[in-house]
């Protein structure tokens, strides 16, 4: 099957209820047993339900893998595949990773003794050191879209004994890490997955039995999983993902090109952009797919608080993947986390505004823009 074929059809109506033509949000928190020690495949919510299992089903088929875990959001995704490592052990993280991972490493690893560097150079290692235990990547990174050769970092993990997780939350079609190695794959289902702006989720996959079945033990321990209504959510919102995605990277093209020239951006940030080397590993590993997000820094003749609150089209919110359009300032929003020093060593400056292109129409968000970038610029 194609990828929109599997995408509406993983799920096939005859394993519903009564033929049902969507798969019903079951609420039972519980399920009774025939027999004492004899559990039937659902036990208890927080391990296993059917609504979300029918979600992780079609995770499996849609992204190639043998196991897949929902979690309550992708925050949860990223929580639980984490939960893998040991006191002890340390995990090198490429450097602009997303601020909540980064929260994640700052209160709970530091907390608990796993240790953790922000990496520029992982492509360049040549070794690690016998305490590293995961290689976490995101590719393209969060906000300013930096691409890693996903082969290498899983080559130098392995080589080492260590695992490799990446968050694929920018680029869950036209990219899969786990066909190119990566033990661990998690999405933040909120976003392109969702995708309609109106529910948390998030996703663990692995194609490794043990992981698998590690991975959902941890699930039912943290007390994480995918609330029913939710799953139902994810799983509706799933089956559109694609129709939604191709036309958000439509617009996004269209957007690149105006903004190229547009005097009102002094650097611009998009999947490949950055150097001919990432250009070229983004084109073998994802097919050079551009995506739906574009980060710029706005030059100085121009406001970009107040380009972002003239904009009628793009509200001023935190996410992307959704059909609406977003503008988020990473500075104070998504990466407030890193704080100030480790900002400015990664390029996350105040003049940084991240855009989430939605599904509405290419044209009208490119008036928008060029209204906005009007009404910015300083007399
Ligand atoms: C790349 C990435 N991963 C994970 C997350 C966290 O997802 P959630 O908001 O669903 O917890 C986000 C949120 O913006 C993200 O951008």
């Amino acid at each position: 099957m194609k990828i929109q074929t599997k995408l509406i059809k993983a799920v096939h109506t005859k394993q519903n209820p009564y033929s049902a033509i969507t798969t019903p949000i079951f609420l039972a928190s519980t399920y009774a047993q025939d027999e004492i020690n004899k559990p039937g495949e659902f036990e208890y919510q927080r391990g296993k339900n059917p609504t979300t299992k029918a979600f992780e089903d079609s995770i499996c088929a849609v992204f190639g893998a043998n196991y897949a875990h929902a979690t309550a959001s992708g925050m949860g995704a990223i929580t639980l595949a984490l939960s893998l490592l040991k006191t002890g052990q340390k995990v090198l993280f490429c450097e602009n990773i997303y601020g909540g991972t980064f929260r994640y490493a700052k209160q709970i690893m530091e907390n608990i003794g796993i240790k953790y560097e922000l990496r520029s150079d992982l492509e360049s290692l040549k070794s690690l050191s016998a305490d590293v235990g995961a290689i976490y990547i995101e590719t393209p990174s969060n906000p300013l879209l930096h691409i890693t050769d996903i082969k290498k970092i899983v080559a130098l993990a392995h080589a080492n004994n260590a695992i490799v997780i990446a968050d694929n939350t920018f680029m869950p079609l036209f990219q899969s890490p786990l066909a190119l190695g990566v033990d661990v794959e998690l999405h933040s289902a909120t976003k392109f997955i969702g995708g309609h702006g109106d529910g948390l989720g998030g996703v663990v996959c692995t194609n490794d039995k043990a992981l698998g079945t590690k991975i959902g033990s941890l699930k039912n321990t943290l007390g994480i999983a995918l609330a029913p209504f939710d799953s139902y959510l994810m799983l509706r919102g799933l089956k559109t993902m694609k129709l939604r995605f191709d036309a958000q990277i439509a617009n996004t093209k269209k957007i690149l090109e105006f903004l190229k020239s547009h005097e009102a951006i002094q650097k611009l940030y998009f999947a490949g952009g950055a150097s001919e080397h990432e250009r070229a590993v983004h084109e073998a590993q994802a097919g050079g797919c551009l995506g739906a997000v574009l980060s710029f820094e706005m030059s100085e003749k121009y406001c970009y608080e107040r380009f972002a609150s003239s904009l009628e089209l793009f509200d001023i919110a935190s996410s992307l993947g959704g059909v609406e359009s977003l503008i988020c300032h990473p500075a104070t929003m998504s990466h407030a986390s890193y704080g100030e020093q480790l900002m400015a060593k990664i390029g996350i400056k105040d003049n940084l505004l991240r855009l989430a292109i939605g599904c509405e129409d290419g044209e009208d968000l490119i008036a928008d823009l060029a209204k906005a970038f009007a009404k910015a610029k300083k007399s």
